[in-house]
């Protein structure tokens, strides 16, 4: 009885205690080569409908149907907050992934990350 509940509260300060997920500082001296690029968006936005858009939403809302029962959700990347970051740092957390979000350093290669991240800058509300 008494271990249950311990493991409860262990389970509740886990579920609490996640820190917001922030790139290294490394990340930001990253530059994206293909920044703006029509052909680099086009790319861009045919992977994230392929690969992203199941979690993060066809319009990349956070809203898609295999996120719902995620903890944490899939993060709204049409916020402000979201687009204060520097275009490596959202470079680095495709590449490294963090849980339940897979890595993609080697399914997608660095060009396509890159793509993925100009493609992500036009969605900004
Ligand atoms: C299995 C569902 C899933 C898939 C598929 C997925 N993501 Fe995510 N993604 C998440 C979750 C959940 C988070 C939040 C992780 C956290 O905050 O710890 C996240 C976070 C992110 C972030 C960081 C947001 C921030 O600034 O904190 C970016 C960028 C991102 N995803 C882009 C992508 C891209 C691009 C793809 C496709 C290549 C993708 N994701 C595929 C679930 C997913």
């Amino acid at each position: 009885m008494k271990s249950a509940f311990v493991i409860a509260f262990l389970i509740f300060i886990g579920g609490i205690s996640q820190d917001k997920w922030k790139a290294p500082p490394e990340a930001d001296k990253l530059k994206n080569p293909v920044a703006g690029q029509q052909e680099a968006i086009k790319g861009g936005k045919k992977i994230f409908a392929t690969m992203c858009a199941i979690c993060h939403g066809e319009k990349g809302k956070g809203d898609g149907v295999a996120g719902a029962a995620l903890n944490p959700k899939p993060t709204n990347l049409i916020t402000g907050a979201f687009h204060a970051q520097s275009d490596g740092a959202i470079f680095w957390k495709i590449t490294e992934g963090r849980a339940p979000m897979a890595s993609y350093k080697a399914t997608l290669t660095e060009e396509k990350r890159w793509q993925l991240v100009s493609y992500l800058r036009t969605l900004k509300q």
